[in-house]
């Protein structure tokens, strides 16, 4: 570690505790922010931490979405994301309205499944055409999305999620990919739309044969927001965290990881004794990296990005954040 570093930690030890702050940092953020965290998680993790965390300041180290449910969750609490700039493309694909556009028909959709709004459709329109049928929203969705939604979900609890309505078919958003794996793992009808995560998306069947071929001996594990033919491929299935704990509790030695690759910090620290390939190389988030000590330092000293929410978004896309937070 460089004096620079060194000195930079020391400060934000210093000015965490005089604000009664506490930094939560996704588990694709950077190994020295992961480091000085005090809560390393998965959203799921990350939202219940936020929600019940004894604090007057929360430091987000993760994307707008996250920032977002922490001040969603907890608004009497200063929240701040380290870089006003890190969003998540996928969050941002999916908007509630637009100005009106007739449609007339939507063909696909009386085709058989999969059911995938193309990408021209808003929440709204889906809605419309679906009268009474419960919007179940990703948490990786701005406010405004979660608060015309019933429900928010993660990559570890959707199925759970969808199982606990009392309705046969569910409207899943925004991700395609956890959609469909979703659709595979429940006798309901899921009707999704069409996102996707740039980083996960990129990876191919192709890449999996490919990585199986260097390392034989090595188990799969995917994230559910890789594309379902990936999926398929995998020996595991699972939200980031979901992948920490299979890798610990595995008699398994070897692991092949298809998710971004800054959970390779902590699954090598966690597991010294095991080993980890990245599926491809080139998974990297870039709105997770834009994070730095010196963002978080920054953030401390100058308060910034303050993350709040108006009540008239707040109030509706809490209701659909404890919907989630209520199911064990
Ligand atoms: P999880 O950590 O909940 O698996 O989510 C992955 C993700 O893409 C967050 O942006
Ligand atoms: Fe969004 Fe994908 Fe980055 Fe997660 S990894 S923040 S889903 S772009």
């Amino acid at each position: 570690m460089s004096s620079e570093e060194t000195l930079l930690r020391e400060e934000i030890l210093k000015l965490k505790q005089r604000r009664r702050a506490i930094i939560l940092a996704h588990n694709y953020q950077r190994d020295e922010v992961q480091e000085i965290a005090d809560f390393t998680g998965d959203s799921l993790e990350l939202s219940r931490t936020a929600s019940t965390i004894d604090c007057d300041v929360i430091v987000f180290a993760g994307v707008n979405f996250m920032a977002e449910s922490a001040s969603i969750l907890s608004p009497d609490k200063t929240v701040l994301l380290t870089e006003i700039e890190a969003g998540c493309p996928m969050a941002d694909m999916i908007h509630v309205d637009s100005p009106r556009r007739e449609r007339k028909s939507f063909p696909g959709f009386h085709n058989p499944p999969p059911y995938i709004y193309p990408k021209e459709f808003t929440l709204r329109d889906i809605k419309s055409r679906h009268p009474g049928v419960p919007v179940v929203a990703y948490v990786n969705t701005t406010a405004d999305v979660k608060a015309e939604s019933h429900i928010c979900c993660t990559s570890a609890n959707i199925v759970k999620v969808i199982e606990s309505l009392p309705v046969e078919t569910v409207i899943s958003v925004p991700d395609k990919n956890l959609s469909m794996w979703a659709q595979r793992n429940t006798k309901k009808k899921v009707i999704a739309w069409d996102g996707y995560c740039h980083v996960h998306e990129r990876v191919t069947p192709a890449d999996v044969l490919k990585a199986r071929g260097e390392h034989p001996m090595a188990l799969v594990m995917a994230h559910p927001e890789c594309r379902l033919d990936v999926l398929e491929m995998a020996d595991q299935v699972t939200s980031t965290s979901g992948m920490l704990r299979f890798a610990k509790s595995s008699v398994e030695k070897e692991f092949i990881i298809g998710t971004e690759i800054g959970l390779l910090y902590r699954l090598r620290k966690e597991n010294p004794d095991k080993v980890f390939y990245p599926l491809r190389k080139d998974m990297i988030c870039p709105n997770m990296k834009k994070t730095t000590l010196k963002s978080i330092f920054r953030a401390l000293r100058e308060n910034t990005y303050i993350i709040r929410v108006s009540e008239e978004i707040r109030v509706p896309a809490r209701k659909a954040l404890d919907r989630m937070l209520a199911i064990a």
